[in-house]
């Protein structure tokens, strides 16, 4: 059964272009972004995976760790690095599993037969510190990330995970948030000391509350 939201991330132990790691305990009390993409040498996938090591430093910020698959070996891996950092500027920094055997593309559903029959698909499980799958989401091989998006959601769990908010449409940090219906008013105010307002009594709207610092 596909993995949902809610359930443990399945650990695995693997062979990754930065040696054997063990998902959870590579993780350790961080969130997790585990991504997979199609092949090596392929174009879509040597601007995602150059840009991701571009913006590490954004999911560092986040406490949050990068670990990418795909069923190519590591050796390949290792000689793809080249190509994205020449035409990416920027070399690999986080590691790649090389998943030939697809334990891994199997254990989180990552091959979509009737899309792409070999390979993996753009697959991404964002993981929070309890080993709990706290969003999915799956593109297609044409289709490249986003990865201004993935750091937004990733804002927006954090967040969400920190305070009794949910976030709006299109909602982005520093944007007002959604208080939780399941909160009375007077706990509002008290949760929420800059004040929020009423549109619905199920509907009111703060300033957004300060994030948590990640180590
Ligand atoms: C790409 O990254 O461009 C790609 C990979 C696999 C299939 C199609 C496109």
């Amino acid at each position: 059964m596909a993995i949902q939201l809610g359930d443990t991330a399945p650990d695995f132990t693997a062979d990754t272009t930065e040696g054997r790691i063990g998902l959870h305990e590579y993780l350790g009390e961080d969130w997790g972004l585990l991504f997979s993409h199609p092949a090596d040498f392929t174009p879509v996938c040597t601007t995602e995976l150059g840009e991701l090591a571009r913006r590490k430093g954004d999911f560092d910020a986040r406490g949050v760790k990068l670990i990418g698959v795909s069923v190519d070996p590591v050796d390949s891996h290792r000689r793809w690095s080249d190509d994205i950092a020449e035409t990416q500027g920027v070399a690999l920094n986080y590691p790649l599993v090389g998943d030939e055997d697809r334990t891994v593309a199997e254990l989180y559903g990552m091959i979509h037969p009737n899309a792409l029959a070999t390979a993996t698909v753009r697959s991404v499980f964002v993981i929070g510190p309890d080993k709990k799958v706290k969003l999915t989401l799956t593109y297609p091989a044409n289709v490249g990330r986003n990865v201004d998006e993935l750091l937004r959601v990733i804002d927006a769990l954090q967040l969400s995970s920190e305070h009794a908010i949910s976030t709006p449409v299109n909602w982005r940090d520093g944007d007002e948030v959604v208080i939780s219906p399941a909160l009375s008013d007077d706990e509002a105010r008290e949760r929420f000391p800059k004040g929020f307002r009423t549109l619905k009594p199920y509907l009111r709207l703060t300033p957004q509350p300060e994030h948590s610092p990640h180590p």
